[in-house]
């Protein structure tokens, strides 16, 4: 019988620190009102001084870790999806691993912005199926408000730290029905990703040792251009998921499209005629997570039971790069 990867549990972690749309007010020129019409969001989780993105992780992956029922010796390979490593060596990776006290095991973060969970996700699924591994932990974790230029309007409002987790096992099933990845659509297109950026540590600014060109590593985005290649990007990925296991969104049980901006989401969904009923939308108390969001609602839909074994489930992604996927999974 052919191994397959099964999500085996899940977990999430938002720092407890909440940053209100008034909070915000306060800070500039903006208003609730324009926040929550414009992107569907109310208030953002903020980490501590203190907490780094692998502490979050550590939290989110402990409970995945619990609701497996593995411990960390069991697992074989963390892929950790970070723009918001603790620093750029070692790797959140492997971080996470000495925190958690898994063994010696492959460890490494995947670069891949707001789309880095699910293009991990990916690679796990593959490594498992290899028959190589056989739990793997995949992370998407990000303190975001580490980047955020707080004086700019335009970005500052958008974004919020969090962490989530799964671990996928290997399982032998000889049909399509039971847990498993049906389908994945990954792609990039690096001719657009000046339209959201992070520069930061670039070996050519190090090496002005008399620099005026020292700058704050802020992320950078035009808002505008982002939103239309998002939608289509999402869009174009869940139809072409779909399409390979012959299945339309009336198929699909629930939908968890990237959380950047509830008209984004809503654009999508529209887009793939998908009820509305069956998006899963956290926006409004978490903001854009990155690499988060996806696992975070996940898990949060998972918890509460919206999400149940035998359900066919969708996720979407789209962020830095530009990235952008899907994949398409018996829970
Ligand atoms: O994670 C993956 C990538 N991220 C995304 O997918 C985000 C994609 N983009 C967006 O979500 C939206 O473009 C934004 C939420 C960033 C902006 O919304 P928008 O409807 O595209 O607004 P806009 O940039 O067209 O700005 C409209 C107006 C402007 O004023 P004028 O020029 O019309 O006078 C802005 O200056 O709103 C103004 N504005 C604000 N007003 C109050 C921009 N930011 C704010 C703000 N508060 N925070």
């Amino acid at each position: 019988m052919p191994i397959v990867a099964k999500i085996s549990g899940s977990g999430s972690y938002l720092p407890e620190r909440v940053l209100t749309n008034s909070d915000l007010e306060k800070m500039v020129e903006t208003s609730d009102a324009w926040i929550r019409e414009r992107t569907g969001i109310a208030r953002r989780h903020i980490a501590r001084a203190d907490e780094t993105t692998t502490d979050l992780a550590l939290q989110a992956s402990r409970l995945a870790l619990k609701r497996a029922g593995l411990e960390a010796k069991d697992i074989d390979a963390i892929l950790f999806a970070t723009v918001t490593p603790d620093q750029v060596m070692p790797s959140a990776a492997c971080t996470l691993q000495a925190k958690l006290g898994c063994g010696p095991i492959m460890a490494f973060d995947l670069s891949a912005a707001c789309s880095g969970f699910v293009y991990s996700l990916n690679v796990a699924d593959s490594l498992i199926r290899s028959g190589q591994f056989k739990n793997i932990l995949v992370v998407g974790a990000e303190s975001l408000s580490r980047i955020v230029n707080w004086k700019d309007r335009e970005t500052c409002i958008l974004f919020g730290d969090g962490a989530g987790a799964v671990i996928l096992s290997a399982t032998e099933t000889p049909d399509k029905n039971s847990s498993q990845f049906l389908s994945f659509s990954m792609r990039a297109n690096g001719t657009l990703g000046h339209l959201l950026s992070l520069e930061t540590g670039r070996p050519q600014d190090q090496m002005k040792m008399d620099s005026e060109l020292i700058r704050l590593p802020f992320v950078q985005m035009r808002g505008r251009e982002i939103f239309k290649s998002a939608v289509r990007a999402m869009a174009d990925s869940c139809e072409i998921v779909l399409k390979a296991n012959e299945m339309t969104a009336e198929d699909v049980d629930w939908v968890i499209p990237h959380q950047a901006n509830i008209r984004i989401i809503q654009a999508v969904g529209e887009h793939l005629s998908v009820d509305p009923k069956k998006i899963i939308i956290n926006i409004e108390d978490t903001g854009n997570t990155s690499s988060a969001t996806i696992p975070v609602a996940f898990d949060q839909a998972v918890s509460d039971g919206r999400i149940q074994r035998g359900h066919t489930v969708l996720f979407t992604a789209f962020g830095g790069g530009l990235t952008y996927g899907a994949t398409l999974f018996k829970y």
